[in-house]
């Protein structure tokens, strides 16, 4: 099982987006992924099932339950659910989450692991994708405890590519108690090529991070909106579209780049 956590301070660049449509290429392929919504706006479980669905959800029933000391859960992985589609399972969350969600997250002490220890009491599932605020806060980071990799969706403007060191200072932080954590890599999102300013930026961001920046770019797309409107990643809304096949191209890329990692860690 392989866990990739989305993660970028800046608030709309697509981190829910990448996630959820992602998770319908990936099934497409013929993985088995669980979603984790570690984002106390819950937008990922809305994305499946509505924003009353997820807010009325009791935080027993969501990730929050998790970080809980008070809950009682006698089997975490009742917080696990269906999205309808095959081979794409959801731990959803809420409101309730928001408490949890601290600005230290290293003083948080053992909340600090208990989405790492969470998905180590799971099986059968080959991904988990874990949807992040746009904040580094204690959500953030206990995400990237759990993770194996990062990838960092960026839209190429100037307020999406300014915050990066923040993101990468925190990477580096969670390095000291995950030193597993890899950068996968920055994935241009949002991006109109027809505008000077995004050819532009791309380009800055490939020139600074090199092969971390994933080829595949996801372009601003109305596919991907109104997919999320029939809550349905749109692999699953419209499979012919161009914004799913680089939906399938990114899950391959994703694919391939950790087959890559993985071969060159065995041959170390
Ligand atoms: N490639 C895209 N094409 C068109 N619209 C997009 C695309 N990616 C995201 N959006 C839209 O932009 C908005 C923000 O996207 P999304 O929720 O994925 O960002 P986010 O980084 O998760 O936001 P937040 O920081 O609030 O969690 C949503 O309305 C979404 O539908
Ligand atoms: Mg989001």
């Amino acid at each position: 099982m392989t866990t990739i956590c989305f993660i970028n301070q800046k608030g709309g660049c697509g981190k829910t987006s990448s996630c959820l449509h992602s998770a319908g290429a990936f099934a497409a392929l013929g993985q088995s992924v669980l979603l984790v919504d570690i984002d106390p706006q819950g937008s990922l479980g809305q994305g499946f099932f509505g924003p009353a669905a997820v807010e009325s959800l009791a935080s027993s029933q969501t990730v929050a339950a998790l970080f809980d000391d008070d809950a009682f859960l006698s089997d975490p992985q009742h917080i696990i659910r269906p999205t309808g589609f095959e081979g794409i399972m959801i731990a959803p969350t809420n409101h309730h989450l928001a408490a949890f969600n601290q600005p230290s997250p290293e003083k948080t002490g053992m909340r600090q692991f208990v989405v790492r220890d969470f998905l180590e009491g799971l099986s059968g599932f080959d991904l988990v994708l874990i949807d992040c605020p746009p904040n580094l806060y204690a959500c953030s980071w206990a995400a990237m405890i759990a993770a194996d990799y990062v990838v960092i969706p960026v839209p190429p403007e100037d307020f999406g590519i300014h915050g990066l060191p923040a993101v990468h200072q925190a990477i580096d932080q969670a390095r000291t108690l995950n030193p597993g954590l890899r950068r996968l890599g920055h994935l241009v999102t949002r991006c109109d090529r027809r505008l000077v300013v995004h050819r532009n930026y791309e380009q800055t961001l490939r020139t600074a991070y090199r092969r971390m920046v994933l080829e595949t770019v996801i372009p601003e797309a109305n596919a991907f909106k109104i997919a999320v409107t029939a809550r349905k990643p749109v692999e699953f809304f419209d499979p012919q579209s161009r914004a799913a096949e680089l939906t399938r191209q990114l899950a391959q890329e994703i694919l391939h780049r950790i087959a890559d990692r993985t071969a060159r860690r065995r041959a170390a």
